[in-house]
């Protein structure tokens, strides 16, 4: 069977799904973190690979960036290959001064202006919730493993190069603490299809302060991110 998209037969794809919006981050976690590794996706480059962490059968895929794309890939998981969790790797930039650059946030709300909800499936809500379980469990192993996390909201944008952008409207009126580009779509999808998702970012960097990270730290940080995901299947 394939998709568009998916060029997998449908046992290739464990029942939960590593998701971070690089393709070449889901090589690298294949190759560093699991055992018995099989590539089932190459699709435009979107690499996805199914392997074994401690036992535990997990697959790791590309999202590619923005909720167009995300949304492509997560309904087709959820829908045609029978996967009943994702969680999101991403990075993020800061909306409040407290996070800091490579910190890890825990996504408890997304809120987002996007039409995705409302064009797929006439949903007009701005905000969307992941699976609260999942979100607890990913809470425990943190703290179990001595991993800091800020738990938050995050805004979920269409636009990377805002003309018009505020950050303090987003932080203060919102609540807000980072944006990023994803997370508001992958919820969505989790909740329509009665299945679930959630979210890890690592901040890349801050529209508050406008600093940004290095690529060998964002890769220390990002393993940090992925440690979390790993330990809590
Ligand atoms: N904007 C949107 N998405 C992002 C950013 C940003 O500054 N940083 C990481 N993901």
């Amino acid at each position: 069977m394939a998709t568009p998209h998916i060029e997998a037969e449908i046992d290739e794809i464990a029942n939960i799904v590593l998701m971070p919006g690089d393709p070449l981050r889901a090589k690298h976690i294949a190759e560093t973190y699991l055992t018995n590794v099989k590539i089932f996706n190459d699709v435009r480059n979107i690499l996805g690979y199914t392997g074994y962490y401690n036992g535990k059968r997990v697959s790791v895929m590309g999202s590619g960036m923005g909720m167009p794309s995300i949304g492509i890939y997560s309904y087709e998981l959820f829908k045609y290959y029978n996967v009943d969790k994702i969680i999101r790797l991403g990075s993020c930039g800061a909306l409040i001064p407290d996070l800091k650059l490579y910190d890890v946030v825990l996504v408890d709300a997304s809120y987002s202006d996007s039409t995705y909800a409302y064009i797929q499936s006439e949903t007009s809500d701005k905000i969307m919730k992941p699976s609260l379980a999942l979100t607890n469990h990913l809470e425990d192993i943190a703290e179990k493993e001595n991993i800091n996390i800020t738990k938050g909201m995050v805004y979920s944008t269409d636009v990377f190069y805002d003309e018009t952008f505020n950050y303090k409207v987003l932080a203060d009126e919102y609540n807000c603490i980072a944006l990023e580009m994803e997370t508001f779509a992958l919820f969505h999808n989790a909740n329509i299809c009665s299945k679930e998702a959630a979210a890890i970012l690592t901040v890349s960097d801050s529209l508050v302060t406008k600093e940004n990270t290095n690529s060998l730290e964002r890769e220390k940080s990002f393993n940090k991110m992925v440690e979390l995901a790993l330990k809590s299947l």
